[in-house]
């Protein structure tokens, strides 16, 4: 089977790739490179043996994307991730972010109807959530207003494939991701944040190796055991493989409803502190880090309920917290070897 993965030159596209090939299915990526380089597909290769075949165009352009999919109408599912992504910069430039994020999702949908494509899985975000009043947050934990124009393009990007599928042949795979870290063990593929990284992990890898002087940790006076604040840390092979996992699942028919939404977290809740220390563990490297204010918009606490994906889907993110520091840390010491 034919997969089309969209943004799969990026970092979680990247490893859904590797995991789709080791499973058998054919990948063709589309990506604009805007966020990632070509290089990608060889290091894709050096893991799998077999380069994806690739196409860069920008799938915010009706008309190329409606002549892609008519060229590759063989497609069996499409797994959609390109889009932007950096919460502060959609704050600042709305439009960039409603444009690229919202026209793309309308023309793969498009594309899809006009030439029978009916199942596709799309990236969404714990982020949806917001603060939920009760922990774990469960797939039907009521979904709060976006505090950013990214955060408000997942959402209304659940509900365009929602609606699109009430009338039309589509049916959707909805992945709320947690905090994907961590890199492919091989050390070919991870994470490549263009400039300054926002997430706490690259903040983490890059302060030890030297690109930064220190991290900052925002705020430890909130109300949690150790003051910092807490997310679900989820390694990115796990989440991969949900991808591959929800694949198989649209194409084989078995999707109990239109739209399915699934969390993906481990399930646990952890600390910035909890993640330093384990960092500093598996790197035998001293982090320099100081406390400072809260950031704003951070939310306090948010971690996965994940029964319903482990029951549903047969999939269970398996990776430790230093299994993901671990394989952060070797990714950005290849990085620096590479140069
Ligand atoms: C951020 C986004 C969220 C997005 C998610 C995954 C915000 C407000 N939210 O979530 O919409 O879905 O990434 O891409 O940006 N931290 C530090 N120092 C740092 C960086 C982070 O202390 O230099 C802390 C943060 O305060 C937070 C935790 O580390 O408590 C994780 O931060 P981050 O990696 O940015 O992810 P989120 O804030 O969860």
């Amino acid at each position: 089977m034919k997969i089309l993965v969209t943004g799969g030159t990026g970092y979680i596209g990247s490893h859904t790739v590797v995991e789709l090939q080791a499973k058998g299915f054919e990948v063709i990526i589309v990506d604009n490179l805007s966020n990632s380089t070509i290089d990608v597909l060889d290091n894709i290769a050096k893991i799998s043996g077999k380069k994806p075949l690739f196409e860069k165009f920008d799938l915010t352009d009706p008309v190329i994307t409606s002549a892609f999919f008519k060229l590759h109408s063989d497609i069996s599912a499409v797994i959609h991730f390109a889009a932007f992504k950096a919460v502060g910069e959609s704050v600042e430039n709305p439009l960039k972010y409603y444009h690229n994020n919202l026209l793309s999702l309308v023309n793969i949908l498009q594309g899809m109807v006009e030439n029978n494509i009916r199942d596709i899985v799309f990236s969404s975000s714990c982020t949806v959530y917001g603060q939920p009043e009760q922990l774990p947050a469960r797939e039907d934990t009521p979904v709060q207003k976006a505090v950013s124009p990214y955060g408000n393009t997942k959402q209304i990007c659940e509900e365009i494939i929602t609606d699109t599928s009430l009338t039309a042949n589509i049916r959707g795979v909805l992945l709320r991701y947690f905090n994907p870290i961590g890199a492919h063990e091989t050390a070919f593929i991870g994470e490549l944040p263009l400039g300054v990284p926002n997430c706490l992990m690259p903040y983490i890898t890059q302060t030890a190796i030297g690109k930064r002087p220190f991290l900052r940790v925002w705020g430890d006076d909130y109300e949690t055991p150790d003051g910092t604040a807490i997310r679900d840390y989820i390694h990115v092979v796990d989440l991969a493989k949900a991808h591959v996992v929800a694949v198989e699942r649209l194409t084989g028919g078995i999707c109990r409803q239109n739209v399915e939404i699934f969390n993906l977290g481990t399930g646990n809740g952890l600390s910035v502190l909890e993640v330093i220390k384990s960092f500093e563990r598996t790197s035998g490297v001293k982090l320099n880090y100081e406390i400072k204010e809260r950031r704003a918009g951070d939310i306090v606490k948010v971690w996965a309920d994940t029964e319903f994906a482990n029951r549903e889907l047969g999939w269970k993110a398996e990776k430790s917290l230093d299994e993901m520091t671990e394989s952060a840390w070797k990714w950005e010491l290849a990085l620096a070897n590479r140069k």
